[in-house]
């Protein structure tokens, strides 16, 4: 993979220093949804995605995640890969990334399977937020009270590499910011039609996110399954 490390953000205004750099990971059918119409647990990708999803969270401090996608999977994607994990750890780096769970509510039943995950977990939690210690189960819990402020929390606490890994709201209110630097996509070979497209059909882009987005990596994966990256920001060059 090549690098992503830049110091420009997706709009046109320079990211302050230390801002985190966001990649949107998502498995998606042929056209464009994340699961099938009638919703509930479902496995969109294969091997292959399995893979790219795991390159994604050994590249990442941080991996964000909807609290929907927590409560409906149960846990989150851990990186299995005996050589990213090696990766890591001759990079002096924690075996998985942060887990950071986005909530309003603050619902995430204790029971889920994603609290005995092997991790660190933080909360992002949106106002108002009770004060106190953060809710069992979770090492930390930042307040979101906007965006801006939270990711520059996040870069401060040196979280300078996040995955976002969904689901559609959560990657609605990035892209309604003009947020996500970058879009990795695999391409599945389902057809599944409903209303479950990776942004909701309401959703609202921030115009400057509507182009400028740049191819930087395509791979064909095992499984017929495609992968897709592109960015905004300085030309790196394409791989595939
Ligand atoms: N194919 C894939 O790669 C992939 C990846 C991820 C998810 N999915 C699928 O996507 C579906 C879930 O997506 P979804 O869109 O329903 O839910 P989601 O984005 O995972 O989670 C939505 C929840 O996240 C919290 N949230 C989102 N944006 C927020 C914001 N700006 N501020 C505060 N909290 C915020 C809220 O939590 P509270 O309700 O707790 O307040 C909200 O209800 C599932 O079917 C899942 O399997 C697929």
């Amino acid at each position: 993979m090549i690098a992503t490390a830049g110091t420009v953000s997706p709009g046109s205004e320079p990211a302050p220093p230390g801002f985190p750099q966001l990649r949107l990971v998502l498995a998606v059918s042929l056209d464009g949804r994340l699961a099938p119409a009638e919703g509930g647990r479902f496995q969109m990708g294969g091997a292959g995605d399995r893979r790219v999803l795991e390159e994604a969270m050994a590249w990442a401090d941080a991996a964000l995640v909807g609290a929907e996608t927590l409560r409906g999977d149960g846990s989150t994607c851990l990186i299995h890969g005996p050589d990213l994990l090696e990766q890591r750890r001759q990079a002096g780096r924690s075996p998985q990334p942060i887990a950071i769970a986005v909530s309003r509510s603050g619902r995430l039943p204790a029971d889920l399977p994603f609290f005995d995950q092997p991790l660190e977990r933080w909360l992002l939690q949106a106002s108002p937020v009770s004060p106190g210690a953060a809710p069992a189960g979770f090492h930390r819990r930042l307040p979101l009270e906007s965006w801006h402020e939270a990711l520059a929390v996040l870069g401060a606490l040196g979280q300078r590499r996040l995955v976002v890994l969904g689901g559609a709201r959560l990657a609605e209110a990035l892209a309604a910011e003009d947020l996500l630097d970058e879009l990795q996509l695999t391409l599945c070979p389902r057809l599944l039609g409903g209303v479950h497209s990776w942004l909701p059909p309401q959703a609202r882009v921030a115009p400057a996110a509507r182009q400028g987005w740049r191819l930087v990596e395509h791979r064909v994966l095992p499984g017929e399954e495609l992968l897709l990256r592109w960015r905004r920001g300085p030309d790196q060059g394409v791989s595939s």
